[in-house]
Order: structure tokens, then C-alpha cells, then sequence
């Protein structure tokens, strides 16, 4: 459920007219419910209440200071993934001892970052990456907290690219050297092993992914224990999806019920690492009408929205409903493809897609937008990233302002000989 509902024909975001925000702020820009992400994000905490447990929002979903400072109030911790993303959710009060820090890659200077604002754990993904923690940590003086993340080597039924935990990803440790790595963790002077992490993919529609995962780490937690290595935490990565088209995700009720028997009795914290789930139905991209062109094989309609703003449909063919701001009865029903002025034919927000005809100065929503859309928004074509809105009821708060033109070539420089 979201609070993008027609109120006599309009479409709107709560109690605003998207078309009041076209007008005010402009479009491109996205839309995001305060209601929709506070109510997603009790239902997601709320469900697991019978387990100790941390929701460490993955704000690679969404990074926006507005929506981490929502997330740290509902009391929310961070699933990170970079320096900048540990940055971002310092500013926007999120408790280091809530950050869990996943990723193939750390560098040292992330890793000392980490190290300095003490989060709770970095989730480690290679015995490399143990060493170097290890003697980061000893330089500082510390011990660093870390889970392993292991590859259960679960095929999660999604899409190849949003699909972490089968063997050939790059992403974990395999269960069969886990052990092995336990050991060595456990070898090494600054380095404490605390827990054991999993994440199996993003998009997952159906539940037998997670327990099946959730299985193959218990397996595990129980021969760490038989070993002496005490493990206080479980997490379970996230994942949880959600209804773009027509899929029908579990509701997390349904996850939790699944979850949390398997985990109650272990003395266990449950770390989870929910985004998409959070915060994708919680917001839109706006976007206006620019042209129609009747093509020889198809017709298009033109927005000033493009794959540089959402590059889902063009990175993985994702669907994304689109309808119009205004109900009309006048409007036939076509099929068009809807693309933006970027210069490339992979530039789509949908294909092929029956939809009520659209005029120029139309404007649209392009739902479900809220996760992975700004966050993955670039500059491609010298197009300045659009503004971010946050709606609470009827006012309109702009969270994040559209980029000017001094924006794209900040940083740049025109060397000495070239002047
Ligand atoms: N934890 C870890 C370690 C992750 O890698 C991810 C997502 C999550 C949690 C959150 O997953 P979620 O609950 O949002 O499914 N750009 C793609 C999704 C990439 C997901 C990457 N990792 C998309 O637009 O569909």
C-alpha cells in the first residue's frame, strides 16, 4: 500500500497534487510519501517484534538525508557499502552502532573511516579483506567486529544482475571454506568474530530463498558454536520484494513467520537489511510530455524523464507502471514506447507498454521509483540530477534541489597549456 492514490482524477502524493509539484518545483523530479516510508518501515520492524533484532535500512536504495533522518528516527540502523554511504548516514543521525558495512571491495581509508566512528561490524567477504582489516585495526589500536558473508549458494529466482548467493557471484564466502575462515578470523589479534551474514539477492518474491539460506547459515552457526567461535549475530541480508506489475512479494508478516522460529531460540540478534521493501513504493518520478512521434514501426512518447534519472528498464528491463497525473476518459488506450531525450536507443522508461494516449504537456508518474532510482541517477548527457521532494500530508519539502549548470563541472579544470 502507498499514498500515490486519483483524488477526483488527479493523481496524488498524500494530501498534494502531483501536478501542484510540477508546478512548483518542476519536472523531472521525484516524489517521495513521508507516510508510505514511515508505514513501510513500522510494518517491516514491527513484524520481526518477537526477535531481538536491528533493521539496517540498505541506503543504497535510497541515500537521501531526509529519508536516512525519517529511517534513524523510526529507530533504523544502515547497511553501507561505501565511505560516502557511512558519511551520509553520520550526517543524518543514523547510530554507528547500528552500521553494518557490506562490499567485495573496502579500501584501507574506508576501513579506517569505519574503524574511527566504531560501527557495529563490517560484514567481510574474502580472507584478503580479513587480513587487511586486521592490520588496519592494529595500526589503530583496535579490534574490529566482523561477520562473515557467506554464498549459501541459494538461486534466489530473480533477475542475473540483482542476484548475489549463487557460487559463481562474486559476492561471499563459499559454506564449504567457511569454517576455514572462521579460523582464521578467529586467529587473528584484532579481529573479534561476531556474527555470520548472508544476503541472497533483491527482488525475491517468494520465501523458500530465505529459509533455505537462513538454513545453511544455522548449519553453520551451529558447527561455529561446537568450535568455541561465539556467535551474538545473525543477518539475513535483504531482499524482500516488492509489486511493480503484477508480482505478489510476501508481505513481511509472512517473512517474519517463516523467520523468526528458525532464529528465537539461537540468543541471537537478527540483523535484516530491508530496502527496496522500504522505501520502492514509496515514491515516483514525475515527469511532463515533451512530444509524441508516430514512428514507422511504433509510436513514442517523449518525456523529459530519462535513463540517466531511472536506469532501471533500460539497465534490466525492469517494468514500471506509468499513468498519467490526470484521468481521462478522452484518452484511447495505445501502445508506446515512452523514452526520454537521452541519446541512446536503450533509453526507455517503458516499451511496448498499452497505455492511455498522452498529449504534450502531459504529465506522468512513473511509479514505484522510490528505491534504486536517484541513487543510481547520473549525469550522462550533461543533464543536471533532478530534484528530490519529500510530501508529509499537504506541504511539499524539497530534500534535494535540482542540479544547475555550475553543478556539472564542479571539480573540473582547464589546465594552464590549454588557456
Ligand atoms: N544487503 C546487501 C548486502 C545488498 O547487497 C543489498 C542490495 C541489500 C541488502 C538490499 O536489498 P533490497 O532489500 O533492496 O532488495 N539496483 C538494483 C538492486 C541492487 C541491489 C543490490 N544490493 C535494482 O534496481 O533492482
Amino acid at each position: 500500500m502507498h499514498d500515490f492514490q486519483y483524488r477526483q482524477s488527479e493523481l496524488c502524493c498524500e494530501e498534494v497534487p502531483l501536478a501542484r509539484i510540477a508546478k512548483e518545483i518542476g519536472t523531472p523530479c521525484y516524489v517521495y510519501s513521508h507516510a508510505t516510508l514511515v508505514r513501510h518501515f513500522r510494518a517491516f520492524d514491527g513484524a520481526f517484534h518477537t526477535v531481538p533484532h536491528i533493521v539496517a535500512f540498505a541506503m543504497k536504495a535510497n541515500s537521501n538525508l531526509a529519508v536516512l533522518r525519517l529511517m534513524a528516527r523510526e529507530g533504523s540502523g544502515a547497511d553501507i557499502v561505501s565511505a560516502g554511504e557511512l558519511y551520509r548516514a553520520l550526517q543524518a543521525g543514523i547510530p554507528p552502532t547500528k552500521i553494518v558495512f557490506a562490499g567485495v571491495g573496502k579500501s584501507r581509508e574506508e576501513i579506517r573511516y569505519a574503524l574511527a566512528t566504531d560501527i557495529l561490524m563490517f560484514n567481510v567477504e574474502s580472507s584478503d579483506e580479513l587480513r587487511t582489516l586486521d592490520e588496519v585495526a592494529a595500526e589503530m589500536g583496535r579490534r574490529a567486529r566482523v561477520a562473515l558473508r557467506i554464498n549459501p549458494d541459494i538461486d534466489p529466482k530473480t533477475h542475473p544482475y540483482i542476484s548475489t548467493g549463487l557460487k559463481k557471484s562474486k559476492f561471499g564466502i563459499s559454506a564449504d571454506r567457511a569454517l576455514d575462515e572462521f579460523k582464521l578470523a578467529s586467529s587473528l589479534p584484532h579481529i573479534e568474530v561476531v556474527g555470520v551474514h548472508k544476503h541472497i539477492g533483491s527482488q525475491l518474491t517468494d520465501l523458500s530463498p530465505f529459509v533455505d539460506s537462513l538454513k545453511k547459515v544455522l548449519t553453520l552457526v551451529e558447527a561455529l558454536r561446537a568450535q568455541g567461535t561465539d556467535i551474538r549475530y545473525i543477518n539475513i541480508g535483504g531482499g524482500l520484494g516488492i509489486t511493480y506489475d503484477d508480482e505478489t512479494p510476501p508481505h513481511p508478516d509472512d517473512l517474519s513467520a517463516a523467520i523468526s522460529p528458525l532464529v528465537k531460540d539461537l540468543k541471537c540478534v537478527l540483523i535484516m537489511e530491508p530496502g527496496r521493501v522500504i522505501v520502492g513504493n514509496a515514491g515516483i518520478l514525475l515527469t511532463r510530455v515533451l512530444y509524441t512521434k508516430e514512428g514507422d514501426a511504433k509510436r513514442f512518447v517523449i518525456v523529459d524523464a530519462a535513463m540517466n534519472d531511472l536506469i532501471r528498464p533500460s539497465l534490466y528491463g525492469a517494468y514500471h507502471e506509468i499513468r498519467p497525473v490526470h484521468e481521462t476518459s478522452r484518452a484511447k488506450i495505445v501502445t508506446v514506447d515512452v523514452v526520454g531525450p537521452v541519446c541512446e536507443s536503450g533509453d526507455f522508461l517503458a516499451k511496448d507498454r498499452a497505455m492511455p494516449d498522452a498529449r504534450p504537456g502531459d504529465l506522468l508518474a512513473v511509479m514505484s521509483a522510490g528505491a534504486y532510482g536517484f541513487t543510481m541517477a547520473s549525469n550522462y548527457n550533461s543533464r543536471p540530477r533532478v530534484p528530490e521532494v519529500m510530501v508529509r500530508g499537504g506541504e511539499i519539502h524539497v530534500v534535494r534541489a535540482r542540479e544547475e549548470y555550475a553543478d556539472l563541472v564542479r571539480g573540473e579544470v582547464i589546465p594552464e597549456f590549454l588557456r
